[in-house]
């Protein structure tokens, strides 16, 4: 289950208001073409991404196993989280309309804070898309979702990941301990960016 940062803050009613807000009335083409929130419709073509272990193995928070009624009920849980304004998943559609993406944030508006998860297709890897698509997301939570604080965990070696995210400039906090959704526990890398930080770093 998803864990929130490690640094507590704390958001003013106003403030947690209004990222709750934006979380529920989020235009997902705001954070990239072809991109919309996942519904029931997706089911099946989320489950086809998610089956490629190349997808889903390096990731904590999927639920399992990837069956189409487990995506389903993951779906509706998501919805459910974002009608609360306290997450959203978004998908990324290709051309032709299959799902070539993922983006599952998790939010804790009275902490201002949120994290990200999510994976693109195989076909679609390591092609140099990653650290640009990350890049685009954290912007967009900091500035969208209106968070002042992401926490990130990954795989101990999920060496991309970990590259993309220090790209981007987030700090590392060593490891931690998350829990996925049968219980069992994974050690993690983990590193954490505030919105200070990053507007200094991309808009300085
Ligand atoms: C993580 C993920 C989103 C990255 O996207 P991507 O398009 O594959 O990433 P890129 O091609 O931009 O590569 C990212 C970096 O890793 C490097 N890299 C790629 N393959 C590598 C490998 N096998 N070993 C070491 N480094 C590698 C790239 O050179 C690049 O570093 P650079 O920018 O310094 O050159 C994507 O690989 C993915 O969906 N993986 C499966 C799910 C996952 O791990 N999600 C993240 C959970 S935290």
């Amino acid at each position: 289950m998803s864990a929130p940062p490690k640094t507590v803050l704390t958001a003013s009613p106003q403030e947690e208001a209004a990222i709750r807000e934006a979380v529920r009335t989020v235009d997902p083409l705001t954070l990239g073409e072809g991109r919309v929130i996942a519904g029931a419709q997706h089911a099946p073509g989320l489950t086809r991404l998610l089956e490629d272990p190349a997808v889903s193995g390096p990731i904590y928070d999927l639920p399992r196993p990837i069956t189409e009624a487990n995506v389903a009920i993951w779906i509706a849980e998501c919805a459910r989280q974002q009608a609360a304004g306290e997450g959203v998943l978004i998908l990324s559609l290709d051309p032709q309309g299959e799902v070539a993406g993922y983006s599952k944030f998790s939010v804790w508006p009275d902490r201002s804070s949120a994290e990200i998860a999510g994976a693109t297709r195989a076909d679609l890897q390591g092609r140099g898309q990653g650290g640009p698509g990350a890049a685009r997301s954290f912007g967009w939570m900091f500035e969208v979702l209106g968070v002042r604080l992401i926490g990130l965990t990954a795989a101990l070696d999920n060496v991309r990941s970990a590259k993309v995210i220090e790209a981007a400039g987030f700090v590392s906090m060593g490891e931690r301990e998350v829990v996925r959704p049968d219980g069992t526990v994974r050690r993690s890398l983990y590193w954490e960016m505030t919105r200070e930080a990053w507007e200094l770093r991309h808009r300085l």
